[in-house]
């Protein structure tokens, strides 16, 4: 079916998602969205973050999406049960995907989740985890320091690793978990640093390569797919500053970006 995929995020996090939903499924086109003028989403009140949200998905379904993915964590965690409901298409959000990848790959047990203040404070992963295994020990953490530093673009070098250290200190003691699930799409930009500090003997899992194969199943199933053959040109829209978007596209992801658009939301 030759509609795009719409995905959302408040900023360049959602990304990580888009690179694996190209990788998977390279006919495709995609539409993504970050709302970087109001970005970060985390520590702002749940109405805030259901009402920002809402305003993208509206951006989205004027552009005649087939499917939405919320590749952004706190907007999975508050609105995925009310856009499941209110959209007619298929809604894939990033939380459920990271749940199961982890429970895959976990010996111990015991499983770390790291996220934005809004997605440690709603459960939504201690939930999402015991839905599926209910004897998994759930060690979490909000790092509210991460998402502010990514989107400036320090991504690596000592400034990184300093915060990212002192950040996962108390998980870092307790030495339990053997799986650490980033809880947020703009973590595996610091995928690298979060391992070092971590030890290589804890698995990291980023959720973007679960929710790909869960849009690609999902699209399969419903006949959703493009049939033909193409190369797609994707359609890549911002709320505020461009600059690091591109940069963080082209230098960290390899996501060759030919358009990128200012997006006027109903409140930006
Ligand atoms: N990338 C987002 C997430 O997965 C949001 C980061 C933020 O805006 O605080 O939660």
């Amino acid at each position: 079916m030759d509609q795009p995929i719409g995905v959302i995020d408040s900023g360049v996090g959602g990304l990580t998602v888009a690179t694996e939903l190209m990788r998977q499924l390279p006919k495709e086109q995609l539409i993504y969205l970050g709302d970087t003028l109001r970005c970060p989403y985390g520590p702002r009140p749940k109405e805030e973050v259901i009402q920002y949200t809402l305003e993208m998905v509206d951006f989205l379904m004027e552009k005649n999406i087939k499917l939405l993915v919320i590749a952004c964590n706190t907007a999975t965690a508050f609105t995925l049960d009310l856009l499941r409901e209110k959209l007619l298409i298929p809604v894939i959000g990033v939380i459920q995907p990271g749940a199961r990848a982890a429970i895959k790959m976990t010996k111990n047990m015991k499983i770390g989740v790291i996220g934005t203040e809004g997605t440690i404070q709603s459960r939504a992963y201690p939930d999402a985890l015991h839905s599926i295994h209910s004897e998994i020990e759930v060690h979490d953490l909000a790092c509210p320091r991460f998402v502010p530093m990514v989107e400036k673009g320090v991504l690596t070098g000592d400034e990184a690793y300093h915060v990212v250290n002192d950040s996962l200190q108390r998980l870092k003691n307790q030495q339990i978990i053997d799986t650490l699930i980033l809880g947020c799409t703009h973590y595996p930009l610091l995928k690298h640093t979060i391992q070092a500090v971590m030890g290589e003997e804890v698995t990291i899992i980023s959720s973007g390569e679960e929710t790909a194969r869960e849009v690609s199943a999902i699209l399969g199933y419903q006949s959703l797919l493009y049939e033909g053959e193409r190369v797609p040109k994707h359609a890549f829209y911002t709320t505020g500053s461009s600059k690091v978007f591109a940069e963080i596209a082209k230098q960290w992801l390899d996501i060759p970006i030919t358009t990128l658009e200012t997006a006027y939301l109903t409140t930006t």
